[in-house]
């Protein structure tokens, strides 16, 4: 029997399960390595792109020769039942053991179906619907043959310069864990043998979002304690909940470059949290480690990545290029190679891809999947949920359904940029619905006056007298404004926080022309804007991120009051670039200013504007209105081992029905290292119809009040705590209890 037929026969035999009744996989990668070359097992680590979807820089490579050769453990930007079973089946019938290739790609808001941006979703504050997007998105990635999506992007980001805080859950850390996990258990289900369920990858590791000047790839600086109590727990959030894999970041932490960071890869990552899936590099992060001035060379590179726990090159050719000579050199254990290797056969086993490497690959499952009619519903409502309202003065929404609207502006018709940055493989050719599409739902065309106005970035003031002219014939003056897609997401920073272009001075002028009508703002944007000068130019303001494949629709929903608008700001949008960075947890300095006199000398303030963001983290306006009152507490006092619950009463004291996001705050006074002013520590969704009244209660044991000092010391201090339910961040603290 030649050694292809012995092999494909054990593989048949390990397929067969024969070892076990229920998935015994350990024993099974066991089984596989022992007929592994080191070059077999080196092949698992290697990662190359099919160069649909420029994701990074292009490095060209000849996949299917290393397909054959066995060098090829997974493929990303390779989508489609067709190109992904064509691709496998040269894995599993031209290579020497046949290991099926795993395929990844960047399913980050959505795959044909493209969601709100990760931003938009978090203002959702809405973990079911979240979970349920990822689902979907699950659903149609694994039908065109994806095994693996390069999400959740989990980063705490707290610069609005900074592109990618488009991409993730916002400022805040509590929210952001618990977002992460929505997006775990979405996407990797119950059961990652079924061909619905995809890995989920929790990038990037870690504290990418950190970037010094808000600047993409900048120096990360930060103390360890700073690093546990607000960048580490969302990926750890993940771990909690069974993620497959991590992805390692381009940024340095503390002079080491976090793609050949043990402390943070092996230390943290696998000791302390025994995480068992693997790790991938970010795209050529590992050969980055040169110009970061910290490997010196790529075999060095190589090297420091494999020891340091990143189990996978993706784009790199370092792996595949020099891990053998580092054996043979006593620089990397085979051991090490083995660990790693063992951890993508394990996932690969897992996915079910050694009982049919082609299970994904269903041309006619894909045809049935994609863009399912209940996808698109979904998508309405998430772009609906994620739109805040940040103003609505002279109850200029909802809007009127009799009245003409002059819709003006750049993003007003646009079905290109509304699926935002990571749009994937949704259509930008006409498949998303722009407001303009929806608002044909509500009203009819001869209602709608429509006029570009201007170009997003192009400074031509041709189109303003058009607009102008329209804002003077309609009713009401609908503007749809904001950012080009590609100015937020990956090397997408800016220093500018203005809503781009002449924009800002098409509204002055139309402000100009037609001083008492109500104009209203729609924003398409994927970070905070310095929105100053047009609150006070604008009667309404409506953020909707990159609303996505439905998002023309759903903004309609809440433009016309069909949907209440529910959703709160997860970031805090500055008065200005100056103030950056600004969160509302932050620290109260030794000389904060005082209440009763705001513009006392000598206090931790600025001269020229107030230290108050425009809109605060937790904030969004409603059609209703809601009040909080009697707050109440199980105990004034509670021990080390007691648990604390706080109620209150949240009365709809509005017109219509509506949700509200009630949000429970504490402050620890004092502690071994000074704390945070206010922490988000619960958040509940509720729904109330006009008039009705629900009471809300929150527990918290001490297990909530525990942070990492600067002796790496996770514990909590004996003291005083402010506690609070309130609608945002934005609130004074009322009542106490103490921890004894
Ligand atoms: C990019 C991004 C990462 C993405 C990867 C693959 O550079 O940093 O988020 O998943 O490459 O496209």
């Amino acid at each position: 029997m030649n050694l292809k037929v012995t092999i494909q026969f054990t593989a048949a035999f390990l397929t067969l399960g024969v070892f076990a009744q229920q998935p015994n996989y350990e024993a099974k990668v066991d089984s596989l390595m022992k007929l592994m070359t080191l070059e077999e097992k080196i092949g698992q680590t290697v990662m190359y792109g099919g160069g649909w979807d420029k994701t990074g820089p292009t490095v060209s490579t000849d996949n299917v020769k290393f397909i054959k050769e066995g060098n090829m453990g997974a493929m990303l930007n390779v989508y489609t039942a067709k190109a992904t079973r064509d691709l496998q089946k040269i894995a599993v019938e031209e290579s020497r053991l046949g290991i099926p290739i795993l395929f990844g790609y960047d399913v980050i808001h959505g795959h044909r179906t493209i969601f709100p941006i990760n931003l938009g979703m978090a203002a959702s504050w809405d973990m079911n619907m979240v979970e349920n997007y990822s689902r979907i998105a699950a659903e149609e990635a694994s039908a065109e043959g994806l095994h693996w999506t390069f999400s959740p992007m989990v980063d705490i980001a707290r610069d609005p310069r900074w592109g990618r805080i488009s991409e993730g859950a916002g400022e805040d850390v509590y929210l952001g864990s618990e977002i992460a996990k929505a997006y775990v258990k979405g996407y990797q289900g119950d059961d990652l043998s079924k061909n619905n369920t995809i890995l989920a990858c929790s990038k990037h590791y870690v504290a990418y979002g950190a970037a010094q000047a808000g600047r993409d790839y900048h120096t990360v600086n930060m103390s360890e304690d700073e690093l546990r109590n607000v960048y580490l727990p969302p990926f750890k959030a993940t771990v909690d909940v069974g993620v497959e894999t991590f992805m390692s970041a381009f940024n340095e932490l503390n002079g080491v470059p976090t793609s050949g960071n043990k402390f943070t890869l092996r230390d943290i990552l696998h000791d302390e949290w025994k995480f068992d899936g693997f790790v991938v590099s970010d795209y050529t992060s590992v050969n980055e480690m040169i110009p970061h001035g910290f490997a010196k060379d790529s075999i060095d590179a190589a090297r420091i990545g494999m020891n340091a726990g990143v189990d996978m090159d993706m784009m790199g050719h370092l792996y595949r290029k020099f891990l053998k000579d580092l054996v043979a050199e006593g620089k990397v254990d085979e051991a090490t190679i083995n660990d790693a290797c063992r951890r993508i056969l394990l996932t690969k086993f897992k996915l079910g891809l050694f009982d049919d490497p082609y299970h994904y690959s269903d041309e006619k499952r894909q045809q049935e999947t994609i863009y399912k009619p209940e996808f698109l519903k979904a998508a309405r409502e998430a772009a609906a949920a994620s739109s805040v309202l940040l103003q609505n003065n002279n109850n200029a929404l909802p809007l009127d359904k009799t009245k003409t609207i002059a819709l003006i502006g750049p993003l007003a018709k646009d079905e290109y940029h509304i699926n935002g940055n990571w749009g994937g493989a949704g259509d930008r050719k006409g498949k998303s619905v722009s407001v303009f599409e929806g608002l044909q739902e509500f009203l009819k065309d001869n209602q709608i006056i429509y006029a570009k106005g201007c170009d997003i970035v192009k400074d031509d003031e041709k189109g303003f007298q058009e607009a102008i002219d329209a804002a003077k014939k309609a009713d009401v003056v609908l503007l749809v404004m904001g950012e080009d897609h590609g100015m937020s997401g990956e090397a997408a920073s800016r220093t500018n926080l203005k809503i781009p272009g002449i924009q800002p001075k098409l509204i002055k002028k139309i402000r100009e022309a037609v001083p008492n009508k109500k104009i209203v703002l729609v924003l398409m944007n994927g970070r905070p804007l310095n929105l100053s000068e047009e609150i006070s130019q604008v009667d309404a303001i409506l953020e909707a991120w990159f609303p996505g494949t439905m998002g023309g629709s759903g903004v309609c929903d809440v433009l016309f009051g069909t949907y209440n608008p529910s959703a709160k700001l997860t970031i805090t949008f500055p008065r200005n670039v100056g103030q950056v960075p600004i969160y509302y947890s932050m620290k109260n300095t030794g000389r904060p200013i005082p209440d009763n006199n705001p513009t006392q000398d000598y206090k931790s303030n600025y001269i020229d504007v107030p230290n108050t963001p425009l809109f605060p983290f937790g904030f969004g306006l409603s059609y209703t209105t809601f009040q909080y009152s009697d707050l109440k507490l199980s105990s004034n006092e509670i021990g080390m081992n007691d648990k604390l619950t706080a109620t209150a009463t949240i009365t709809n004291t509005g017109t219509v029905d509506g949700y509200e996001i009630v949000q429970l705050y504490v402050h620890d006074r004092f502690g071994s290292i000074t704390r945070p002013v206010k922490e988000l520590k619960g958040f509940q969704k509720i729904f109330l119809k006009k008039g009705e009244s629900k009471t809300v209660s929150f527990t918290i044991s001490v297990e909530d009040l525990k942070y990492y000092n600067n002796e790496n010391i996770f514990g909590v201090e004996s003291g005083e705590f402010e506690i609070a339910i309130a609608p945002s961040s934005d609130f004074k603290f009322k009542h106490t209890f103490t921890l004894k």
